[in-house]
Parts: C-alpha cells; structure tokens; sequence
C-alpha cells in the first residue's frame, strides 16, 4: 500500500537517507567493493548498441565501483549520487565525472543518456515520489534507452532503522515503469541459481519509449 508522506517528511526521508550513506561511507565502501554485479552491468549493455561508446548515467552510483568497470569496457560512465562522500570517492577511483544530486530533485539533461544503470538504489525512493523520478530518468535517457534497475523485492514501504525503503515485486515495479514511459524488455532474479525464496533481488531492463 503506497504511504502519503507530506513535503517535509519527505525532505526528511532524503535527508536520513543520505546522513546514513555519509556516515558509513568507508565502511559500505569496503563491504560493497568485491559485490560481483556483472550481471546486471552485461543486462543493461547487452539491450544497447554494440560497439558503440555508450553515455551511461550510474544513478546512486555509491563509491564508484561499477563506474570503473563501465569506463574500463570502453564507455562514457558519469556517476550521480546525493552522498557527497560518494561523489568524491567514486570520482577519485573511477576518474569519472559524478553528479552530486538528491533523487528527488534531480537537474538532469534531456535525451543524453544511452543507459541509466540504478543498482539498489531506486528502493531509496518513496512511492509517492516514483512516477515523478521514472519520468524525470524517462526524459534523461536518449529514445530507446535503457533503464536498468535492481531492487530488494517485497511488499513493504516504510523506515527500517535509520533509512527509508520501498519494495516491490515485479507486478508492482511493472505498473510504476509503463507509467513512466517504459516498455518492459526482461526481468530475473539474483543471485542467479537459487530457489526463488534465496533470491532477495529483483532486477528489470526497461526500454524508453519515445516518440
Ligand atoms: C544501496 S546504495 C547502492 C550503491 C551502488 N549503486 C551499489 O550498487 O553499490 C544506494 C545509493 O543511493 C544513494 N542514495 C540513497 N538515497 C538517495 C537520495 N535520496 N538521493 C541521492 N542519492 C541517494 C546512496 O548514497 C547510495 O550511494
């Protein structure tokens, strides 16, 4: 059931949100660094142009480890994120350029994104605030973009200790994107070759539809 939360809870969401990336900055930066979401960067490659230099938006791209491996294959990755201390370490490892900017007030450029890769990071943002980030990564993205998300799946909207969480199971993440202007092009779950109740994550390829 989606929650209605008013202006200022919702500055407050970000706000505890990003204080908690800040704050366990390093720490998220040591336990995250060997996370092997090949995956999920080959999902969202394999629905674009091969052989072509891709312009790859990393939305909550976190200490930059997967801004590395995109710019190492090749592409123009630029990594955004609303933890300041994530910007600069993701910038200093990946020697990409990154977007310091809040989920929910993004400043984004029209058509200028091949691929939007959100790794865990769209759960960050509360239902209320979905539609308007989808179609805001919807105008972001060139036509026939991707949209790559990856989620921990669920029914379940609220505060877990210190941050806010949204999830959802696929049906639900569905409506949200075709709202949005996307087309739905697969959807797994991870980690790969496991009894569906040992597959936490949800993760779907989208194609931005255009006119
Ligand atoms: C679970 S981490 C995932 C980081 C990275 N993509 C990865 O796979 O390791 C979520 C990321 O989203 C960022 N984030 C969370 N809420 C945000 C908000 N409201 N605005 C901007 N960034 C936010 C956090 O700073 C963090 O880098």
């Amino acid at each position: 059931m989606p929650i209605n939360n008013s202006q200022v809870a919702l500055e407050e969401i970000e706000k505890f949100n990003i204080a908690h990336y800040e704050e366990n900055a390093e720490s998220f930066r040591i336990g995250t660094q060997q996370h092997d979401v090949s995956q999920n960067i080959a999902a969202l490659l394999d629905a674009l142009p091969q052989e072509k230099t891709l312009d790859i938006l990393d939305f909550g791209c976190g200490p930059g480890r997967d801004l590395r491996v995109f710019k190492a294959l090749g592409h123009r990755p630029v990594g955004l994120d609303g933890c300041k201390e994530f910007c600069k370490m993701a910038q200093e490892q990946s020697d990409c350029p990154t977007l310091n900017q809040q989920f929910l007030k993004l400043e984004l450029e029209e058509n200028s994104y091949d691929g939007i890769f959100a790794n865990a990071s769209l759960f960050c943002v509360p239902s209320q605030e979905l539609p308007r980030v989808l179609t805001e990564l919807h105008s972001a993205l060139k036509k026939d973009g991707i949209l790559f998300s990856s989620n921990p799946r669920g029914n379940a909207e609220g505060w877990q200790g210190q941050r806010y969480a949204h999830y959802m199971e696929f049906e639900t993440s569905q409506l949200f994107l075709q709202q949005a202007g996307f087309k739905i092009v697969e959807h797994f779950y991870r980690p790969a070759g496991k009894p569906r109740v040992e597959q936490p994550w949800l993760a779907i390829v989208s194609r931005c539809k255009k006119n």
